[in-house]
């Protein structure tokens, strides 16, 4: 009997345990403070800082297993999906690191040992090829003399990707950071599989697939292409789940190993089909794996970065679908199969079924949507089309705007005898490929920035007025021994009682000051890896680096940020009270003067639900709970019931804030000491803030009471205003847009008595030249609508063969109108005819061939314009 998937992942971190490394959890799929990834998308990335030597850890050999998506940014998938046996947008990888201890040599004899030890995958020896970097003798030797390979199965790779260090053989995470040369371990599925060996012609078949990667980590490359040696020459192996056990289960098709096996013939019972050798389902089978865990990592579906990458996958997923004859409404059915089929890794996602299932429902229903309205638009495209050839640009607006899948737009073309024009629509993808590269902007150029090494300490929990050594300072981007009256900087102190940014909550403000009166005032503070830096400006004298100076945070701010962050923590929990566990934040801002607080929600909260968590936590602040702050383990903390986020890495211990028995939470930041000192919490606003994402902003303390006192102080004036109480203003203003509404209503009928009169006196001022009546007339003072309302009602009398030119001057402006009756048309168009009179009284106009509007500014020349006009029209009937 083969392992199955969940056996094989086990073993995999077995083996390695037994050799000392320390087992640790697979990351969110979006990299923790990383802008030079897109997605996490290899084992190695939660080590990222211990490989660069920026963090260390307690332990120097650790083993994973990494879920990774690998569908946009350096390495992507994503096209190949559906149409090889061994590519995903998700999969797991299986990984084992060693920071700065062991080597090549180790490296190696373990995963030889893994794969072919009749203890563990017993695979047999001469299936196995491996590559190596063309100039890594060492590697080479490992594999001949130590492993007993022979040299005809090890193959040297060099830089086959046609520039320095680009190669199979090179691997690298992203743009810029850790990196090294690689030797990678193929399995040879036999000679009735096509295919040659790496690094041949016909390398690209099924027949050797690549199963492991081991990556001597040894460089951190720079934007602009050096290499920068590590600290310490490391290791990062990654082997993808999904291939390994497809060796082991004996199947040449990731697809056909035991989970996706019961994937796909769950996804063909939702879907209604019975072809399971259909490549849609490999692609509905991938995608539904990769939408369910990104949604569990806290991405939503929109037009942006990681989440239109998102979008994409669903919106695939759902037409390949659709392809295959599922009803509407299919995706979401999808994660109950998908949770049973993945087992043990099915755990993030079986909390969260719900919320991943409503997003997929959401999504499928706008999708299917757009899909319809794309149908619309091809159709008039294909009415309108002159040619035979349906152009490049159309295609893709189909495809990218309304998920239109190409295929089905040929098909719809080949019924009709038409071509498409594929080129063009490959260049619009391209120039489209290179938009979303731009967009995404995940790079950072490292080398630009300043290597800061320093240690600071935060003293700020406790004090607010320190003692302190200055240990760096930097003045326009350089690092300088002294910084003078005048200048902006960035001060890093020894320890600091100033609160850094993070954790949503602001830098704080104040001063560093000697005793010999120099001062620089600090706007901001922040971190920088370990330093802590303070942002502003020296205002007198002048500050040496190991100065001895008094750092002031300013306490009056310091105090309300608290206030608002300790309300913070008591507002979600209220939430999570109030609306449901599935309540995680999602982002937050803290500041002296709101809180703002984003998190997981689908629906917009009414007025009532936001009057109850207002409730919930003014009684928690009257309660005058004791805020406590302890330092356990991470794991402690979740069992005590603290809510780690996905987008934050933790080290093995962690800061908690329990608020009374009410709110536990992992948190760095600073707050009051009993949620008494709140005083008063009030909320502002509730919005939206992203699609499945709300807002609540809200105040406290003094502030809160400021915010309220503006709000009654804007009653009262209003109450003066109409001249009525508080109790009487709703009545009163009821009335008096009533009163408005009448009076309006009356005007009206009186405007329009009115302009019946004006027109029946027009009537005979008509001229009548061959069957045409024109009527060119100046009106004393009127509002521009009543000539409309005049023309209107001339229009009934003179129902054909009628041109009318009419003026008016309010204000010192000319309002004027033509109007042309539809047969005359041809000869004479209203928005011709006022733009003729428009130029002449220095105005501007438009409108239609019937009716068009104009103003003008010069009076004198109206009379002029209007006998011009009034004498060539009949010129134009001859
Ligand atoms: N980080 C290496 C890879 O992803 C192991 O292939």
């Amino acid at each position: 009997m083969s392992k199955s998937t969940a056996e094989i992942r086990q073993a995999f971190l077995d083996f390695f345990q037994n050799k000392g490394h320390k087992i640790i959890n697979s990351s969110s799929l979006v990299p923790a403070h990383d802008k030079t990834l897109l997605f996490t998308n290899a084992g190695m990335n939660q080590f990222k800082n211990v490989f660069l030597g920026q963090e260390k850890r307690t332990y120097t050999r650790a083993t994973s297993v990494q879920r990774c998506v690998r569908a946009g940014g350096k390495h992507n998938d994503l096209e190949k999906v559906g149409y090889t046996s061994r590519h995903h947008t998700f999969f797991e990888m299986l990984g084992n690191f060693s920071f700065g201890d062991y080597f090549k040599k180790e490296a190696i004899s373990f995963a030889w040992e893994l794969l072919t030890s009749p203890q563990w995958f017993a695979l047999p020896k001469d299936k196995l090829w491996v590559t190596v970097y063309a100039t890594d003798d060492e590697s080479f030797n490992i594999w001949e003399k130590e492993i007993g390979i022979p040299p005809i199965r090890i193959i040297r790779i060099g830089d086959n990707k046609g520039a320095p260090y680009l190669s199979d053989n090179f691997w690298q995470m992203s743009e810029t950071g850790p990196c090294g040369p690689c030797s990678e371990i193929f399995f040879d599925h036999g000679e009735d599989v096509f295919g040659d060996p790496p690094g041949s012609l016909g390398e690209e078949g099924d027949r050797y697939i690549e199963i492991w990667n081991l990556v001597f980590m040894q460089f951190n490359r720079q934007s602009n292409g050096s290499m920068l040696p590590l600290p310490q020459p490391s290791v990062d192996t990654g082997m993808g789940l999904e291939r390994i056990t497809a060796v082991l289960q004996d199947v040449n098709s990731n697809y056909n190993i035991d989970i996706f096996k019961e994937l796909i013939q769950s996804i063909a019972q939702v879907i209604g089909t019975t072809d399971l050798k259909n490549k849609s389902l490999h692609v509905i089978a991938d995608h539904i794996r990769a939408c369910a865990f990104l949604i569990a990592d806290g991405i939503l579906p929109s037009n942006e970065n990681r989440s239109y990458v998102l979008r994409r996958l669903i919106r695939r997923a759902v037409r390949h679908g659709y392809d295959l004859g599922a009803p509407k409404n299919f995706f979401f059915k999808l994660i109950d199969p998908l949770i049973h089929a993945m087992g043990p890794v099915g755990h993030d996602l079986r909390h969260q079924k719900k919320r991943i299932e409503s997003v997929l429902k959401i999504e499928e229903e706008q999708c299917s949507k757009t899909l319809e309205k794309g149908l619309i638009i091809l159709e008039t495209e294909l009415n309108r089309l002159s040619g035979d050839t349906l152009q490049g640009d159309i295609l893709f607006r189909l495809y990218d705007t309304f998920g239109f899948p190409i295929e089905l737009i040929e098909d719809i073309c080949r019924n009709r005898g038409l071509k498409v024009d594929k080129y063009g629509f490959l260049h619009e993808m391209k120039k489209q490929r290179q938009r979303s590269r731009n967009a995404s902007n995940f790079h950072i150029d490292y080398s630009n920035q300043l290597f800061i090494n320093h240690t600071s300490e935060f003293k700020g929990y406790k004090c607010l007025t320190l003692h302190a050594i200055i240990i760096l300072i930097i003045v326009n981007g350089k690092i300088v021994d002294t910084i003078c009256a005048g200048q902006n900087g960035i001060i890093i102190l020894e320890s600091t009682p100033f609160y850094p940014e993070g954790g949503g909550q602001i830098g704080d403000s104040g001063q560093l000051k000697s005793h010999n009166n120099a001062c620089f005032t600090v706007n901001d503070t922040k971190k920088y890896n370990k330093a802590i830096s303070h942002h502003g400006t020296m205002k007198n004298g002048i500050f040496n680096k190991g100065d001895d100076i008094i750092a002031q945070v300013c306490q009056e701010k310091r105090k309300r940020i608290c206030l608002n962050h300790s309300a913070t923590h008591l507002l979600q929990a209220s939430l999570r009270l109030l609306l449901g566990k599935h309540v995680s934040q999602k982002g937050s801002f803290i500041n002296d003067k709101i809180l703002r607080f984003d998190f997981s929600h689908h629906q917009v909260i009414n007025k009532e639900d936001l009057r109850k968590i207002e409730m919930i936590v003014n009684k928690q602040i009257r309660y005058n709970l004791p805020v406590e702050v302890n330092t356990m383990e991470l794991e402690k903390a979740i069992s005590r019931g603290a809510m780690a986020l996905f987008s934050e890495t933790y080290g093995k211990y962690v800061r908690v804030l329990e608020m009374g028995g009410f709110s536990v939470e992992l948190c760095g930041g600073t707050h009051v000491e009993h949620t008494g000192n709140i005083g008063l919490f009030h909320i502002i606003s509730e919005s939206s803030a992203a699609s499945g994402i709300r807002r609540i902003e809200a105040t406290t303390g003094e502030e809160a009471l400021f915010y309220i006192y503006q709000k009654n102080d804007i009653l009262t004036e209003l109450c003066q205003l109409v001249k009525t109480n508080q109790c009487q203003i709703k009545n009163k203003v009821q009335t008096l847009i009533k009163q408005k509404n009448t009076v309006e209503k009356n005007l009206n009928k009186i405007k329009f008595q009115q302009a019946v009169q004006k027109s029946k006196l027009l009537r005979n001022k008509a001229i009548k030249i061959k069957n045409i009546q024109l009527l060119v007339d100046h009106l004393e003072y009127l509002e521009p609508e009543m000539l409309r309302l005049i023309v209107d009602h001339l229009k009934n009398y003179f129902s054909s063969s009628t041109i009318i030119i009419l003026s008016t001057v309010i204000n010192n402006k000319i309002s004027l109108i033509v109007s042309v009756s539809l047969d005359l048309t041809k000869n004479f168009k209203a928005s011709d005819l006022i733009k003729t009179l428009a130029q002449q009284v220095n105005g501007k106009g438009g409108g239609s061939q019937q009716l068009a509007q104009a103003y003008g500014l010069n009076i004198q020349a109206l009379p002029m314009a209007l006998s011009s006009i009034k004498e060539w029209i009949p010129t134009q009937l001859k």
